[in-house]
This record gives C-alpha cells, sequence and structure tokens, in this order.
C-alpha cells in the first residue's frame, strides 16, 4: 500500500503480538502493521512475546528490587515506557485473548500509563478475532492507556495475507483500506501525548 508521512519527527512505536505456535499466522499481521507504520516515518519496533520469552508470571515488574528483574524484563520495561503507543495484534483462543501476549503484558503496570494503544484483531474465522478484540479493551483501558476508537479486524487472516505478510484478495485490500484511518489516530494521540511530556 502507498505510504504518507507523518507531519511531526517520528514516534518510536511498539506493537505487541503473543503468539507463541509453532504454526502461527498472526505474524503476518504484526508484520504488516510494523512495515506500514515504519513505511510513514515512524520507528517502529515489533514485540514477539514468544521471543521476549518471559516466564510465567510471578512477580510484576515493579515488586523487583531494582536491577534484580531478568534482563529481558527489565529491557521491555524501558522500551514500553519510551514508546510514545503501542499496538496489540491480538489473536483469539476459545473467545479468549492468547496467553502468551496476557502474561507478558501481566508483567508491567505503570509502563503503560497514559499512551494511546491501537487494537488489531485478527482470527481464522469470519468474526477477525472480535471477541479478544473486546476482551484487550478493558484489559489495556485498565493498565491505563486510552484505547484508540479505531480497530482493524481480519477475518479468515491466511486468506487476507500472505507468507510475506503481503495483503492478498478481497480481505487483504479490506486491510489496506482500513490501515490508514487506524493509524493516523494512532498517530494523533501519540503525539499529543509526546507534547504532554513534553517530548
Ligand atoms: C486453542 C485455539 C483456540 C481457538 N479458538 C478460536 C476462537 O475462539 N475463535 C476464532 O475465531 N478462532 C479460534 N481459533 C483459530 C485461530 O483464530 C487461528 O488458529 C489463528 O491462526 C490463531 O492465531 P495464531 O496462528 O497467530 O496463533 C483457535 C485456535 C486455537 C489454537
Amino acid at each position: 500500500m502507498s505510504s504518507s508521512s507523518s507531519s511531526s519527527s517520528p514516534l518510536y512505536l511498539l506493537v505487541f503480538y503473543g503468539s507463541y505456535r509453532e504454526a502461527r499466522a498472526g505474524i503476518r499481521l504484526a508484520d504488516y502493521i510494523v512495515r506500514n507504520l515504519s513505511a510513514q516515518g515512524h520507528v517502529v519496533e515489533l514485540v514477539d512475546a514468544k521471543a521476549v520469552g518471559l516466564p510465567m508470571l510471578d512477580k510484576r515488574y515493579f515488586e523487583y528490587e531494582p536491577g534484580t528483574a531478568p534482563k529481558a524484563m527489565s529491557d521491555l520495561a524501558d522500551k514500553i515506557a519510551a514508546a510514545d503507543g503501542y499496538v496489540f495484534v491480538a489473536g483469539e483462543y476459545n473467545w479468549g485473548m492468547q496467553p502468551g501476549l496476557k502474561n507478558l503484558v501481566d508483567h508491567y503496570f505503570k509502563e503503560f500509563w497514559r499512551r494511546p494503544a491501537g487494537i488489531v484483531s485478527y482470527s481464522a474465522g469470519r468474526l477477525a478475532g472480535a471477541r479478544s478484540n473486546s476482551a484487550w479493551h478493558a484489559t489495556l483501558t485498565e493498565l491505563g492507556m486510552a484505547v484508540i476508537p479505531n480497530t482493524i479486524t481480519v477475518g479468515t487472516i491466511s486468506t487476507a495475507l500472505d507468507e510475506d505478510a503481503q495483503p492478498i484478495g478481497e480481505g487483504g485490500a479490506a486491510l489496506d483500506r482500513s490501515f490508514p484511518g487506524f493509524a493516523e489516530e494512532l498517530v494523533w494521540w501519540a503525539e499529543a501525548v509526546r507534547m504532554k511530556r513534553g517530548g
């Protein structure tokens, strides 16, 4: 799809994705979001929960004595705190969230405060992860994020994005149509928040 430049300096945006499955399909959507936000001139990083590899939740990050948290956990805390906004790529397992991403998110708290978040959901079926999308809305709000009103939903994901995360067919065309409005809203809020934070 065509890219457009942001009007001000680049934002630092994190794209979260959390399937641990070997044959995972949602990585295509995560890669699509990273690529298209990057094409607008932003600094965009994928946070792949499987690659980060946090343990099942015991202590939250703030419960560790300073300097004692696992390095992967503290490195990610720094990234979350430094970011201007987030995208959560949400798959759906049994009408709920994917546990790998929920486990990662639960480790953090104030690092997420007062930042905008956009939710992009998908599934193998036609409902496009709608139930997981709704569940994430409440969780991200509880963590102090401002969830933007725009969302992206991708049904039958393997018919919308190929293995190289390129849009295909009608589903891919619909994704390309929905991305610009989503990105514009996320960028608006991220720039507003950055101004307020003095960046
Ligand atoms: C344990 C499990 C539960 C699932 N439950 C749902 C579901 O409730 N709704 C749905 O639309 N798809 C469901 N699916 C199908 C997923 O949408 C599909 O496998 C998708 O590719 C999962 O994302 P991933 O490939 O990134 O792991 C489920 C898949 C798995 C493995």
